[in-house]
């Protein structure tokens, strides 16, 4: 979605803003933008298409402002062009802005602006912001009047060409963070747009409006009132912004998951006791849980399906599971009920409604979240972060290996806590654990022939993905990446469900990626191959390496380093993973930067 940067300090502003929006390209765009103010004039650029096109509009100029702002503009309201990038301005050239949201009500300031005689030159909801913010008063007057007739998601930052120097931010249902370093300020929509120059910021609560100088900043409410706001330190490695010889964000995100595991592991096992220590859930009341009901959105609804067998065989807890853009619209019944956000932004729009409906129906919230301090954290009452460091990929990859680590150590967590777990289970899993980095990284290094598989099959336009148990959440997800980076047609199925109509579909040019587990489902799935194979459809396996059985009635069969079922899926996501990646690859896709996508899905 779109990506806000505006900057404050003595660096030239036009490479900085320039830096800052590729940082932003992986939440996903459409058109750029950049103004300045130089010599007291402000200057606007705006492109249609990738950022080189606004670097190569930019060309030669030799402008030497250290005073900006930039934008990322992923369409909602008109289509992508030039005239429809951010920023925009009031009608004498005065004001610029640029916008992350929705204005909902648009329309109706519009006609009331037009009748005034405004003249508009985008078809964007945001335009009306700059002519609102026109006529009398101080910009801190217009800014909260203006502020004050609008209604839906708005992070805005803002210029005046009469203040000089002064950037204003405004925060609402929509991130906005202020990176604060030594004489030079950064207002930014995330984090990792100035990583590069500070790793200390200030997060911005909604309802809050932010004046930042190259000497300071003030935080003020929408009423003008000023608060108090410290700065917290951003424990990301700005190293982690870059793809460390990587070709692709999305392939150096996957060779992470073992470092991401122990991570999202490391000082939550008590290994004296053999037990979870969730510190985080210090005054969580156990008892009065009965149930879990699980909000997300894509992939972490998946991890979030993972979650509900863990918690009902480990913690005995009846759990749902909902897609949180459905959730939002129900009327839910939650006494008694622990509501689990999953997200790995914290700021996708569906989860956010999701658990603000669930709150006012008077559930408790725990959310599983990758980014700290973002919206989702701020309205949890409890927080279990998935420490997979920045996603950068639009294709989540560690942040799921991240999610479904923290739902399983929360379901051993509660199973004691509820004394309703068997001490040898506990033990045997969080035995079982310590090993799976060294098979991890086992399937890591095996990771040519997966590419070979893909060489063999990136003409096909076809595919199943297979499982049952455990694994059908991560056919849902294998058939969600595939899709989503390579654009090939993929369908995750409960493979028991195949018979009543998706085996329609089986034959020589349908590809079947089978998930093999070890435990009493197994016989089943060797049903599924056989009925595949009998209508000549190709068939990759994903199983234990032990299973020779599986692997001679197959086309290719990619080993898993043998360990518990329960473990297995944080196992097979692997090789998933890199298919999709590798299919990608071959069939020459924008593989960070997948079409029509984004990183954050921030309107809904
Ligand atoms: C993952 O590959 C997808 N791009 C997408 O499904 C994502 O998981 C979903 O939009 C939820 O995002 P969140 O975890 O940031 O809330």
């Amino acid at each position: 979605m779109c990506g806000i940067i505006g900057y404050t300090g003595q660096r030239r502003a036009i490479p900085l803003l320039l830096q800052a929006l590729k940082r932003l390209e992986y939440r996903g765009y459409d058109s750029a933008g950049i103004a300045i103010v130089e010599k007291g004039t402000l200057q606007v650029f705006r492109k249609k298409g990738k950022i080189k096109e606004l670097e190569q509009e930019l060309e030669g100029k030799e402008w030497v402002t250290s005073f900006g702002i930039g934008h990322t503009r992923w369409a909602t309201h008109g289509i992508p062009s030039d005239h429809n990038a951010h920023p925009h301005c009031d009608c004498q050239k005065t004001i610029a802005l640029v916008h992350n949201g929705i204005i909902e009500n648009y329309k109706s300031l519009k006609e009331m602006l037009l009748r005034e005689g405004h003249v508009f030159s985008s078809d964007t909801d945001t335009e009306v912001i700059a002519h609102l913010l026109e006529g009398e008063g101080s910009p801190k007057e217009r800014l909260l009047r203006t502020v004050s007739l609008l209604e839906g998601s708005f992070a805005l930052c803002i210029l005046f060409t009469e203040e000089e120097g002064v950037l204003y931010g405004v925060r609402k249902s929509s991130p906005l963070i202020l990176g604060v370093g030594e004489g030079e300020y950064f207002l930014s929509s995330d984090i990792p747009a100035f990583l590069e120059y500070t790793r200390s910021a200030v997060l911005l609560d909604d309802g809050e409006v932010v004046r930042v100088d190259r000497s300071g900043f003030t935080v003020f409410d929408f009423q003008g009132q000023a608060k108090d706001k410290k700065p917290i330190t951003i424990p990301w490695d700005p190293v982690s912004a870059e793809k460390g010889g990587f070709k692709h964000f999305m392939l150096k995100e996957i060779h992470e998951e073992p470092r991401v595991f122990e991570d999202t592991l490391a000082g939550r096992i008590d290994f004296h006791k053999q037990t979870v220590a969730l510190e985080e859930l210090e005054n969580l009341p156990f008892s009065s849980v009965r149930r879990v009901t699980i909000v997300a959105c894509g992939t972490a609804c998946h991890a979030g399906m993972l979650g509900k067998i863990y918690l009902e065989t480990l913690a005995r807890l009846p759990v749902a599971v909902e897609y949180a853009s459905e959730f939002r619209y129900q009327e839910p019944l939650l006494q008694d009920t622990l509501v689990i956000a999953i997200s790995q932004s914290g700021e996708t729009a569906d989860t956010l409604r999701a658990v603000e409906l669930a709150r006012e129906q008077g559930a408790r919230i725990l959310s599983v979240c990758n980014v700290l301090g973002s919206s989702l954290t701020r309205i949890s009452d409890w927080v279990l972060y998935t420490r997979a460091g920045l996603e950068i990929s639009v294709a989540s990859t560690k942040a799921f290996l991240g999610q479904v680590t923290v739902l399983l150590l929360l379901s051993l967590f509660l199973g004691e806590k509820r004394g309703v777990l068997a001490p040898e289970r506990q033990e045997s899993l969080l035995r079982e654990l310590l090993s799976l980095p060294r098979k991890m990284n086992q399937i890591l290094k095996e990771e040519q022939s997966i590419h070979e598989i893909a060489r063999q099959y990136y003409r096909h336009q076809n595919f199943f993905y297979l499982g049952r148990g455990l694994l059908y959440p991560l056919a849902l997800e294998g058939a969600l990446k595939l899709k989503e980076i390579s654009y090939a047609y993929a369908e995750g199925l409960s493979a028991g469900e195949m018979k009543h109509g998706p085996i329609a579909l089986v034959g020589p040019d349908l590809v079947s990626i089978v998930l093999v587990g070890e435990g009493e489902r197994r016989i089943k799935m060797l049903g599924n191959i056989e009925e595949i194979r009998a209508r000549q459809g190709k068939i990759i396996a994903v199983a234990s390496e032990n299973d020779t059985e599986v692997k001679e009635k197959v086309d290719f069969f990619i080993p898993i380093p043998p360990t518990s079922e329960f473990l297995s899926p944080l196992l097979a996501i692997i090789p998933l993973q890199l298919f999709a990646y590798y299919m990608a690859l071959e069939r020459g896709c924008d593989i960070d930067q997948p079409r029509n996508l984004a990183k954050s899905v921030t309107v809904e």
